[in-house]
């Protein structure tokens, strides 16, 4: 049993009555009651009217999970061998990941975060581009989990020196991993590598097609802001699309989770087969932004281009990038992502990026971690069970 359920049924009396004395709907509670977790922003509320109003007593501490519950607790037993492109993965693999996602993040706010989930296995991080953010965060989901986590430094790495793509797979696999965690220019490089190696592999942005991971936590930092609801929200994806692997990814999973999306940006960075990506394409803000309750903005991806793209940096944040003048044309309250890295001044504006009532960035970063801990132990668990090592 989880501690939500707990909460919900031992103080409030189940799901309707807890309802109307949080004055939440009912669907919200029963998002709660099902995913075993509770949004941290709903906590010290829970707390207070627990203690004026039915004398009970909660703490912090009651809001954190015991032990990680096994992943059929979550949703569904998760059957997917690796993370390559969120069009792999059907909307029972997505809610198993946001579920369990969400207990991660209660976890990693305790004092000791740590499990031994992959215990005994090997995770390898395998960047052949530069990350900060990405790289990291699998360590630290690796690392929380008890695997042995290497990171490949590819620039010093036989890589270098001429060895293809295939020999360092062959390399890799003579370590026996249990996780492969590539990034890499070339799309399709993570796909191609999970045919050689025995292990699951995880892409973590292949050139300019998708970022899965990254899809997933913006995913579960949206289901965090948005008590659960993504459905029906409205979303604008602005900038350079064309060069966006996170952009292909998020379209992908925002879609099959019923939102409805936008994309805005200059015609010279929207693909030209937008159109049949189950998006409306504006090329203004105004129009774009317009009823928007979310706000996503990217990169302009200069290493990318090929030629220039845009007039002038100045030019472009003049047109595109957000500001809060621009920001007035979405919904009131509406809130802002970025992926990071953040151009400062070229896409969004400082004030915009660092005000914590309007911006998620911050939260995408924390969630990254916790979200890479369910994608590892998912992966991990469905390994396990066709090794035959769990039933
Ligand atoms: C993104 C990437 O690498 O695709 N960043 C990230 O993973 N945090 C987006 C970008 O580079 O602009």
């Amino acid at each position: 049993m989880s501690y939500a359920v707990d909460i919900i049924d031992d103080v409030f009396g189940g799901i309707r009555p807890a309802a109307r004395a949080l004055g939440k709907p009912a669907s919200t509670i029963q998002g709660w009651y099902e995913a075993g977790t509770i949004p941290q922003k709903h906590w010290q509320d829970i707390i207070d009217i627990a203690r004026d109003e039915f004398d009970y007593h909660l703490s912090p501490d009651n809001f954190f999970p015991a032990e990680a519950p096994p992943i059929s607790a979550h949703g569904y037993p998760f059957q997917q061998p690796h993370c390559l492109s969120i069009n792999d993965y059907k909307r029972p693999d997505i809610d198993t990941l946001l579920n369990l996602g969400a207990h991660y993040l209660d976890l990693n706010v305790q004092k000791s975060p740590q499990n031994s989930v992959l215990a005994g296995k090997t995770l390898i991080n395998l960047f052949f581009e530069n990350s900060t953010r990405t790289e990291k965060s699998f360590e630290l989901a690796g690392k929380r989990l008890g695997a042995d986590v290497i990171s490949m430094q590819v620039a010093s790495s036989s890589v270098k020196k001429g060895e293809t793509l295939l020999d360092t797979a062959a390399t890799l696999n003579a370590m026996n991993p249990d996780l492969l965690v590539v990034r890499h220019s070339a799309s399709g490089a993570p796909a191609l590598l999970a045919q050689k190696v025995g292990c699951s592999v995880i892409n973590a942005g292949d050139g300019m097609h998708e970022h899965p991971t990254q899809a997933l936590l913006d995913a579960l930092t949206l289901h965090q802001a948005f008590d659960g609801e993504i459905g029906g929200l409205r979303i604008a994806i602005c900038g350079d699309i064309t060069h966006s692997r996170v952009a292909r990814s998020n379209v992908a999973l925002l879609n099959m989770l019923g939102a409805e999306l936008r994309l805005i940006g200059p015609p010279t960075l929207i693909p030209m087969d937008a159109d049949r990506w189950g998006v409306e394409v504006f090329h203004d803000m105004e129009s774009g932004l317009a009823g928007c309750d979310v706000v996503m903005m990217l990169r302009l991806q200069l290493e990318r281009m090929r030629g220039a793209f845009v007039p002038s940096k100045r030019e472009y944040f003049h047109y595109y990038g957000l500001d809060r003048a621009k920001l007035g044309f979405a919904k009131s309250g509406a809130m802002v992502m970025h992926p990071g890295p953040m151009n400062r001044g070229v896409e969004i504006s400082s004030d915009v990026a660092d005000d914590p009532n309007i911006s998620l960035i911050t939260q995408q970063v924390e969630t990254g971690v916790a979200m890479r801990m369910a994608i590892l132990h998912a992966l991990s668990d469905a390994q396990d069970r066709r090794r035959g090592r769990i039933s």
